[in-house]
């Protein structure tokens, strides 16, 4: 994987014409690495159609590749679209909707067995920060999502504290590279070579201090990557940095 690692998700936002107005400028410009995208299910063949020089994946799937699951999406039939990769144990998804860390861990196996390439989300609440536990809170999230993991390229890790996403509140560098670094110590700790991305406000003002911190492999943009020119001066800053 090129790092560093710029993954836009677009969470439930944007209609038809806003996903052909991002990429058609995206793909007007001179792009400086990969943009990867997570847009809603319902623009991933839009997406994949427009792409350009774009990887395209999904935000969330199921564990199961067929059954009764009325409402849910096939890690399978998510590869059999062209789909690259997924995002799996976002934090909405762990608090809004509940999703277990044995159910994130089936999530993982499947969506890997299925070809897909895993962004495994992880990060502390602000209580979980304020009482000293962010870095055993985050060690029991990488153990339940990544039990019985095979040997994979294809997983990437993103630290997303709870408290930093969408509230404009971003972790200063010194915050998230000590978290980086025990996430990376954990990882050598279990044979695991893979790029840790940072999430939680990224924008174009803070890119670059965050993307020169030992350990932070690139990140995961939520709100600022709705925008195409946004994303893009992240994605510049990000491969630039002085
Ligand atoms: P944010 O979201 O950039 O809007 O804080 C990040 C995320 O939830 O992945």
């Amino acid at each position: 994987m090129k790092l560093p690692l710029i993954i836009g998700n677009w969470k439930m936002n944007h209609l038809t014409e806003e996903v052909k107005a991002f990429f058609s400028d995206l793909n007007s410009r001179p792009l400086p690495g990969t943009p990867w995208i997570a847009p809603q299910f319902i623009h991933l063949p839009l997406a994949l159609e427009m792409k350009g020089e774009a990887k395209i994946g999904a935000q969330n799937c199921h564990f199961q590749n067929s059954g009764a699951f009325t409402g849910e999406i096939a890690p399978q039939a998510l590869k059999d679209l062209g789909v690259d990769f997924t995002l799996i144990g976002h934090s909405e998804r762990r608090s809004l909707f509940k999703e277990s860390g044995d159910f994130l861990n089936q999530k993982v196996l499947s969506a890997l067995a299925a070809g897909l390439t895993v962004v495994y989300c992880v990060g502390e609440s602000l209580g979980e920060r304020e009482n000293g536990t962010t870095n055993s809170v985050v060690e029991r999230q990488l153990d339940e999502g990544l039990k019985n993991l095979p040997a994979t390229e294809k997983l990437i890790i993103a630290y997303e504290p709870v408290w930093a996403i969408g509230t404009g509140k971003t972790a200063t560098p010194q915050q998230a590279q000590d978290t980086h670094t025990s996430i990376a110590k954990y990882l050598k700790n279990r044979d695991l070579d893979c790029p840790i991305l940072y999430g939680g406000s990224v924008k174009p003002s803070n890119t670059a201090e965050l993307m020169a911190c030992p350990n932070i492999d690139g990140a995961l943009v939520g709100g600022a990557s709705l925008s195409s020119e946004d994303f893009y001066q992240i994605l510049d800053k990000a491969h630039n940095l002085d």
